[in-house]
């Protein structure tokens, strides 16, 4: 159970912007492969598929909504609402990214949305907006435009007025934002680093975690995002304490391979490879994963 919702799976497709780029399927596409598996999909506020043409689409799928807060409070609020009344399950506030990183590659290529897809949760200049008027990132140039920087965590009070929906923060790498994210009632953390999008040298999320669950582990609903990849990968994101993990790129490669089938089969294949995981470690059940299964490579190097 994840904030109330069976899960069949510990395992969830986080937010990617712009999906529609990988396959005509789009954001459809990975909500129905998460519901065919009984995983979570996080939605993202830069969808190319409305939240409301995801949720009809998606009718089974547990579904939560990865929000971004806009300059535009109203136009915030609104997203909250629209989320509501389409059924998703928890907001996901992402807040490691007041700006973008320095993506280099989105500035040499003039990254801009294809013309003939939008941001499907907008309507006019906001939904066609990511294209470049100065010659670099289209996406950076909104984000800058249209993003609060100036966000903190009393804005989650500002949120929690708005809705009942738990609130998921999506981003948190040490103990100490943990703490405050538990402090100002949140329901859950993601430990993450954006998948390594935003800025260098941020530990892995695997490396962190155990600090965090020592820290909140107890009252928070603790999960972890970034390189997994197989089985084993989530097997030791558990054994180190978090409740569920998130994949963000293969859900997109697998997109792009197939479109929904493709997320199926990703699904599938990871789903028998963390069983085999389990079973090579002699676990019958998610309560048997044990935090002494993991042991960091430094601990051979002192035995020599
Ligand atoms: C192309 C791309 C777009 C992304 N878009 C969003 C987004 O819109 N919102 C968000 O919170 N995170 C976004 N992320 C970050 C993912 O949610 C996730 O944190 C990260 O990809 C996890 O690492 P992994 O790719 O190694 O699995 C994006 C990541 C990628 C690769």
């Amino acid at each position: 159970m994840i904030l109330g919702h069976h899960i069949d799976l510990p395992l969830g497709i986080a937010p990617v912007a712009m999906q529609k780029m990988a396959h005509p399927d789009g954001e459809v596409g990975n909500a129905r492969a998460a519901g065919v598996a009984g995983c979570i999909f996080v939605l993202s506020t830069l969808a190319t598929t409305s939240l409301e043409d995801v949720a009809a689409a998606a009718p089974e799928t547990c579904k939560w909504f990865q929000l971004y807060i806009y300059k535009d409070r109203a136009l915030t609020e609104s997203l909250v609402r629209r989320a509501e009344n389409a059924g998703f399950k928890a907001l996901v506030l992402t807040v490691d990214a007041p700006v973008f990183g320095q993506r280099r590659d989105d500035v040499r290529n003039k990254f801009s949305l294809p013309s003939h897809l939008s941001l499907a949760n907008f309507h006019g200049e906001l939904a066609s907006g990511v294209v470049s008027e100065m010659g670099g990132s289209g996406l950076n140039e909104y984000v800058v435009s249209q993003f609060d920087a100036t966000v903190t965590w009393q804005d989650i009070k500002w949120l929690k007025l708005l809705t009942h929906l738990p609130i998921v923060v999506k981003g948190v790498l040490t103990a100490e934002d943990a703490e405050l994210a538990r402090e100002f009632g949140c329901a859950g953390i993601i430990v993450s680093n954006h998948g390594g999008r935003q800025l260098d040298s941020t530990p892995a999320t695997i490396e962190v975690l155990p600090e965090i669950v020592k820290a909140v582990g107890k009252d928070l609903v603790v999960m972890l995002d970034g390189g997994i990849r197989e089985g084993n990968d989530i097997l030791k994101a558990l054994a180190l304490g978090a409740q569920m993990v998130f994949l963000g790129r293969p859900s997109i490669w697998a997109l792009a391979c197939d479109g929904q089938r493709g997320v199926e089969q990703l699904l599938e294949l990871l789903r028998e490879d963390f069983k085999i995981s389990m079973a090579l470690t002699g676990c019958r059940t998610l309560a048997d994963i044990q935090a002494t299964m993991v042991v960091p490579e430094s601990t051979y190097r002192r035995l020599k």
